[in-house]
């Protein structure tokens, strides 16, 4: 799936228009991965925080985005203070979450009042494709968009939008 350029080129495009970075932003990417996003944000003027469980993202994302912090680390407990970010992406991360609502909760924690996230993730119906290949197809959690809206809720963010894309889902939510 990292390798298929169709998804990721949708997943970068659809996370930096939604997250709508502007100079300013502080944005934080969790499962930052390469740090492509991250490359993106700062290029967009905004400040970017990167974090990843891979060590070796945790290396490879600073070639890509040098001025970007990158740290090692869960989703589920994000160790940054309360109101630390204006902006929040998640690209291809859900579907590997054991605990999708604490993260969420995380999230909802780490970002300033105002605060915007944007979560991309893949579709049920592209389980067992080559955008979900086994073994993610049977251990991934996938979300259909009521699910995903009722766990964005549950975090405690308003203003919550899930919207189909080419197969993916879009959830964005202020905080
Ligand atoms: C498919 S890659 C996506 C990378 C990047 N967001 C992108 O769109 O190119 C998924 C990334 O999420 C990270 N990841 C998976 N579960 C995580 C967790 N619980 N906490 C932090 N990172 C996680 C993986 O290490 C991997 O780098």
């Amino acid at each position: 799936m990292l390798e298929e350029p169709g998804i990721r080129t949708a997943v970068q495009r659809r996370a930096r228009s939604s997250g709508g970075l502007r100079a300013g932003d502080r944005l934080l990417e969790v499962g930052c991965g390469g740090g492509l996003l991250l490359r993106d944000a700062l290029a967009a003027g905004a400040s970017a925080t990167g974090l990843d469980q891979g060590e070796e993202m945790v290396s490879l994302a600073p070639e890509r985005a040098p001025a970007a912090a990158v740290v090692l680390g869960s989703a589920e407990r994000l160790a940054f203070p309360d109101a630390s970010f204006t902006a929040i992406a998640m690209s291809v991360v859900f579907i590997f979450l054991p605990d999708p609502l604490a993260a969420l909760r995380a999230c909802r924690r780490a970002l300033a009042p105002g605060g915007r996230i944007a979560v991309y993730t893949t579709s049920p119906r592209l389980r067992g494709t080559p955008a979900a290949p086994e073994p993610l197809a049977s251990r991934g959690y996938f979300c259909d968009n009521d699910e995903l809206a009722t766990l964005a809720s549950e975090a405690g963010f308003r203003d919550v939008v899930v919207a189909d894309d080419n197969g993916g889902r879009l959830l964005t939510a202020n905080a």
